[in-house]
């Protein structure tokens, strides 16, 4: 491998050079996927926002296209380096695409409007000329007020926008008949004093007849681990209402989520895998920034469940299938785990006598390098801990975990700097980047005093398809 790609990643997207942020625009359209990103092509840094483009027909192989938004206009230019277009999404109305975005500039006044840019092939973007579409914050927001994400329900379009007041995070809503011109309704949804001061990336949807509230959410100056609410929306009282909060992610690299329906009527959810304050040394390699593999979600019990979605499948090969077996202290799976693999576990806890046990993944051979799995019985805790994960700054991520029936579940993607962990079937996520050294490839179990019983255990390499 040449310095270059020492840090490039085998299966989740990437742009082909310079920074990367959230998601944008998600959406299936004629027949393909399309994805936009908050994107500064000419350096590996945060920058003059461009909105860059990629399409795939499986979710797994994407071909990048041209740049779909930079920033042009006097409502989303500027001359000092912090403005551009803004985060948003896109939605297909009569064959053509519309991707609505935030434009941003801080010497304007307002700093954030939102706009429209359509498109008849997928792939050339026009901005309306009656942009922008909302010049002004309402009355229950501030001048933070961006990242519009719109969708269709009965006749009517609706938005909504993040934002702020008084110290209360706030998705703000809007409706439109033909996705010009935009009413403002109300706050929708807003934090309840302890869900974060500023809302960025809201998103709600209906999904297994319940409705899904994800936000972003910062506190002050710090952005914090995205979450989710499954509650109720009111189209009559254009009202959403709250039921528990859920962490939406345990890991420390994952913000920006925002989700799509598919033809296949799937709900997939992709977020930026990093965070404001991740450590990024691809940043010397001229790039920084990742995408999540794509994730469907389901509603069940009344807790948001994600799992990878099944393409994946098509990208295993080298299955290493060991079936049921018991071991004790520490048991080599793989000595050449590839550095892009899936591991699946399955311990039948009813039947172990260990309390803390686990996987080192991607070890050296002397163990000086390794990132683990912990499952600590008596925390009833997953942790993944990246103190000796290679460069980066050390880190352990905690996930709470039930034993349902006596078994634990853990489905493991690995890529040369990401880890994401699926618990029971998606319960409960956890989602680094990590930074070891591309020799570093050996898998091991290991159980703390006492003996585990593994039900099934399966390992695969996954395809390099992203360069
Ligand atoms: C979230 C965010 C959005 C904004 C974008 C700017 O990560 O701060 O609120 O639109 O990034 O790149």
């Amino acid at each position: 491998e040449t310095q270059k790609s020492q840090y490039r990643l085998k299966y989740h997207f990437m742009a082909p050079t310079g920074w990367i942020n959230d998601p944008n625009g998600l959406v299936f359209y004629k027949g393909e996927y399309h994805i936009f990103y908050q994107h500064d092509p000419y350096s590996p840094e945060w920058g003059p926002m461009h909105w860059g483009h990629a399409k795939s027909r499986d979710l797994v192989n994407w071909d990048h296209l041209p740049i779909a938004l930079a920033p042009s206009e006097e409502y989303d230019y500027g001359t000092v380096n912090d403005h551009g277009c803004f985060s948003g999404s896109a939605i297909v109305n009569n064959d053509h695409l519309y991707l609505f975005y935030t434009g941003h500039s801080i010497e304007k006044d307002p700093v954030q409007v939102q706009c429209v840019a359509t498109s008849q092939d997928g792939v050339n973007f026009k901005k309306y000329e009656g942009n922008p579409i909302i010049n002004d914050f309402p009355k229950d927001g501030t001048k933070d007020f961006r990242d519009p994400k719109v969708w269709k329900y009965e006749e009517f379009f609706y938005m909504i926008v993040g934002s702020k007041k008084e110290g209360i995070g706030k998705a703000l809503l809007y409706q439109s008949k033909d996705l010009y011109e935009w009413k403002y309704v109300g706050v929708v949804a807003e934090s309840d004093g302890t869900q974060g001061d500023m809302w960025e990336c809201p998103d709600l949807f209906s999904l297994d007849n319940k409705d899904v509230l994800i936000i972003s959410p910062m506190y002050g100056t710090k952005n914090e681990k995205p979450f989710y609410t499954i509650g109720n929306m009111s189209y009559k009282t254009k009202q959403f209402t709250q039921g528990l909060v859920n962490t939406l992610d345990y890991g420390s690299d994952f913000y920006a989520p925002q989700t799509f329906v598919d033809d296949k009527n799937r709900r997939i959810m992709i977020a930026w895998m990093d965070m404001w304050f991740s450590h990024r040394p691809s940043q010397k390699e001229g790039w920084a920034g990742a995408m999540t593999f794509p994730r469907e979600l389901k509603v069940i019990d009344n807790k948001l469940y994600q799992v990878p979605v099944d393409e994946i499948e098509t990208l295993r090969e080298n299955l290493k299938d060991f079936q049921s077996f018991q071991y004790e202290n520490e048991y080599m799976i793989d000595p050449q785990l590839s550095v892009s693999s899936e591991i699946h576990i399955v311990y039948d806890i009813a039947q172990s006598t260990s309390n803390e046990f686990g996987l080192f993944v991607r070890s050296s051979e002397d163990g000086h390098e390794r990132t683990k799995i912990i499952i600590d019985i008596m925390k009833q805790e997953v942790l993944v801990d990246r103190n000796l994960s290679g460069t980066g700054e050390k880190s352990v991520s905690r996930a709470p975990v039930s034993f349902v029936n006596g078994r634990l579940e853990l489905r493991i993607l690995l890529d040369t700097t990401s880890i994401e962990l699926f618990i029971n079937g998606g319960e409960q996520v956890i989602t680094k980047r990590i930074f070891p050294n591309l020799n570093s490839n050996l898998c091991k179990l290991f159980a703390s005093a006492g003996k585990m019983k593994i039900e099934d255990l399966k390992v695969w390499s996954i395809k390099k398809v992203i360069d």
